[in-house]
């Protein structure tokens, strides 16, 4: 038995002296870990026979019990353990087969925290509600909870970031993290969540822009009153939402909530009418570059639109220009009867307005219309 034991423990050791070193946290997680290795040889080794409590304990109402010591600060649920499976009648919780699949406690005023590695343990779960108590600190690692179809957060004081654990919740139709105190990005992998029928998001600090979700099931959707920035991407998905779903976010704009975006280019958003060639190939240009907003693969193609066209109407500009001095230059100085011959003679030969080629009858239209 002492042999067994000291192999795993020296390994423990080593564990913690070498992660420790970038994570603090770990040092107390290992530690307990140690001790309770310890008491558990050191107990087979005397031989006595009582195992420690949680073996007898269901693991479900193991992960019940240390959430409430660290999420239930005054003490507001009942939670004792007679027989065996009395934790499926307990407060909140439902059980299928002696296991739960239901944990909902909304508006129970819970004063604490949401420690990890407690409800997150309850891989049966399908519905894990709240809703409406005085949790703080972030959220903890969800990924454990791998048949959760309904998440309600919402309500509550939690911090931190978006908990990007339960981008692996396939099975998740509900997620409300509304009223909360959550800060940074909203992910753009929510599109992974290929089920999710409501979102509600609305209410709290999250920054940067909405990503394009694409979804076909999302009914319920809502972001208003964060801290959003930049163009509402237009997806299927995203117009299906009115104004009231993106309200309060001071720096949002877009066609869905009828908001334009500012735009550095002073001929994107008025164009200059045409009345000279240089500002029409200008604006051309800069139309290609303000088309930013939208996503990097239509912004490279209306950048190469945009310029080529630019192009084209600068060389035709320019073309036409020429030819408008010559035809001037022609009546200034030879006779009026042969100059207009002259200029067609000129013009057929070298002139753009009446080249043949058909790109240019476009410009030839326009050249007809500047003569
Ligand atoms: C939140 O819970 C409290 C009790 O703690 C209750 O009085 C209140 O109506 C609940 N609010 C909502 C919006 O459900
Ligand atoms: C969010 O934090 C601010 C202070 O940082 C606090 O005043 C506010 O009550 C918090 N909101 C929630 C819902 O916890
Ligand atoms: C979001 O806010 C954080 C601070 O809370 C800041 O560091 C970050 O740059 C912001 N991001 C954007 C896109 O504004
Ligand atoms: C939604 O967008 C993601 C990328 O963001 C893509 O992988 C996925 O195939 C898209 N789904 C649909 C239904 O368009
Ligand atoms: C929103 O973001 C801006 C700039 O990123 C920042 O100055 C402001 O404090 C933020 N507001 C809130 C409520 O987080
Ligand atoms: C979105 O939430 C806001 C509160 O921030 C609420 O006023 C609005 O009615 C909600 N809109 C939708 C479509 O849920």
């Amino acid at each position: 038995m002492k042999h067994n034991a000291s192999s795993p423990l020296l390994t423990l050791s080593l564990l913690t002296m070498q992660a420790t070193k970038n994570h603090p946290d770990l040092l107390t997680l290992l530690l307990s870990l140690t001790v309770s290795f310890l008491s558990l040889s050191s107990a087979a080794a005397a031989g006595t026979p009582s195992p420690p409590l949680n073996l007898l304990v269901p693991s479900d109402a193991v992960s019940l019990l240390s959430f409430k010591a660290k999420a239930d600060l005054d003490n507001k649920l009942l939670y004792a353990l007679h027989e065996r499976f009395d934790y499926c009648q307990w407060q909140g919780v439902k059980c299928a087969q002696g296991r739960v699949v239901r944990f909902a406690l909304p508006g129970f005023a819970l004063r604490g925290v949401f420690p990890t590695d407690t409800l997150t343990r309850l891989d049966q779960l399908r519905v894990l509600s709240l809703q409406n108590n005085s949790l703080a600190g972030p959220i903890p690692d969800l990924s454990g909870l791998a048949n959760l179809k309904s998440l309600f957060l919402d309500q509550n004081s939690f911090t931190g970031t978006f908990p990007l654990s339960v981008l692996s919740l396939h099975r998740l139709r509900t997620l409300d993290l509304s009223y909360n105190n959550l800060t940074g990005p909203i992910p753009v992998e929510l599109n992974v969540l290929d089920r999710i029928i409501d979102l509600r998001l609305q209410r709290n600090q999250f920054n940067g822009t909405v990503p394009p979700l694409n979804q076909s099931t999302l009914k319920v959707f809502n972001v208003s009153g964060n801290n959003l920035t930049g163009a509402i991407p237009i997806t299927p998905t995203l117009s299906r939402f009115d104004i009231s779903s993106f309200s309060w976010n001071p720096n949002l704009c877009g066609e869905i909530i009828h908001r334009d975006c500012y735009s550095p280019s002073p001929f994107f958003d008025s164009p200059i009418p045409s009345q000279s060639p240089w500002p029409v190939s200008q604006n051309s240009r800069s139309q290609g570059v303000a088309l930013s907003p939208s996503p990097k693969k239509h912004y490279k193609t209306g950048l190469i639109l945009g310029f080529s066209v630019g192009i084209i109407v600068l060389i035709g500009s320019i073309l036409c220009f020429f030819a408008v001095v010559r035809k001037q230059r022609n009546q200034t100085n030879s006779k009026p009867a042969m100059a207009s011959s002259d200029v067609s003679a000129n013009a057929g030969r070298y002139s753009p307005c009446t080249h043949n080629a058909s790109k240019r009858r476009r410009i030839r239209a326009k050249c007809e219309e500047n003569m």
